[in-house]
């Protein structure tokens, strides 16, 4: 009996790790700017399946900017963009479309359809990307309202939930096709602790039922770094480090050490563009 379980087992974990190792987005040297203001000089970062990514940084550093790249919205000036080992860029609308209907996307502030109840606003992108039965529909919407805790509220209108169950919500509907990848802007803005840990837990629980890839951008470093696997940190429109949370939170580089201990003092300047303060208000020569 010995030998054929020891193959099960060695075949199993090369699977896993074959599994594990499926990049879904790689950004690879990528650079952008918005008009001929660079906001990002050669990132490069790589998201694979199964895991929870972070991406943080200051204010205006680009986080937001780079999961429009990812959703095709806007199209890198240098390097490649990679979606399931597809370049973005070179998609035409179709394409684009189809790998958009695999993405869940979540933004600050969740932006329910306030005219519709919960169960319409969860209802909606099915209805909108396929043709299942409404009997199908409606299970679809259970199970994704039940995942988030929310299978109780379904008749209700958003005007009638707190901010954390909008935002739930709202995940439910992100999650309602079953995304390959999760894209999250900011998701923990304005919630108590409270409903805080109950989002970011679910988070990496919806990503492993799925089986998807999440990128998350945050700039909450205890909520995001409990659930993690990996932390890119960006500046000055490159990424200045990355690791494992516990490899970032006791990293010696000064600028992760601010960003991650939260100080305001430090190497990351707290003001947008370029002068001195002293040569703006005359009172000394422009460095
Ligand atoms: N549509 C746009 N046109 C011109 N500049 C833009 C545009 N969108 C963003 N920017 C600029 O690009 C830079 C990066 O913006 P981005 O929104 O990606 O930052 P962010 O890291 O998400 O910031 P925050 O944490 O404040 O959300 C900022 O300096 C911003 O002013
Ligand atoms: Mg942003």
């Amino acid at each position: 009996m010995a030998p054929p379980a020891m193959h099960l087992q060695s075949g199993s974990v090369s699977l896993e790790h074959s599994v594990a190792s499926e990049s879904i987005v790689t950004l690879d040297q990528v650079a952008f700017g918005y008009d001929s203001r660079a906001v990002l000089s050669g990132i490069s970062l790589h998201i694979p399946r199964g895991k929870v990514v972070a991406v943080m940084g200051g204010s205006g550093c680009g986080k937001t900017t780079i999961l429009r790249l990812i959703g095709g919205q806007i199209k890198a000036s240098a390097g490649q963009v990679s979606v399931n080992g597809r370049d973005v860029a070179a998609l035409g609308h179709g394409d684009l479309y189809q790998m958009r209907r695999r993405m869940g996307m979540m933004f600050q502030f969740g932006a329910l359809f306030t005219d519709l109840s919960v169960y319409e606003n969860v209802a909606f992108p099915l209805r909108e990307h396929t043709r299942l039965p409404e009997s199908l529909i409606r299970d679809l919407v259970l199970m994704k309202l039940q995942a988030v805790g929310l299978r109780g509220a379904s008749a209700l209108m958003p005007a009638s939930l707190s901010g954390g169950m909008a935002r739930r919500v709202a995940l439910a509907r992100a999650i309602a096709i079953d995304p390959m990848l999760m894209l999250y802007d900011e998701p923990f803005t304005g919630l108590d602790p409270i409903s805080l840990r109950i989002i970011a837990d679910l988070i990496r629980e919806l990503n492993d039922a799925l089986g998807a890839a999440s990128v998350l951008v945050t700039h909450d470093v205890e909520a995001s770094f409990r659930i993690v696997d990996h932390v890119y940190i960006i500046a000055a429109g490159r990424v200045i480090a990355d690791g494992t949370p516990d490899q970032i939170r006791n990293s010696t580089d000064p600028q992760v050490h601010q960003f991650v201990h939260g100080e305001s003092d430090g190497p990351v300047r707290f003001h947008y563009g370029e002068g001195a303060y002293a040569a703006d208000l005359g009172l000394g020569p422009r460095p």
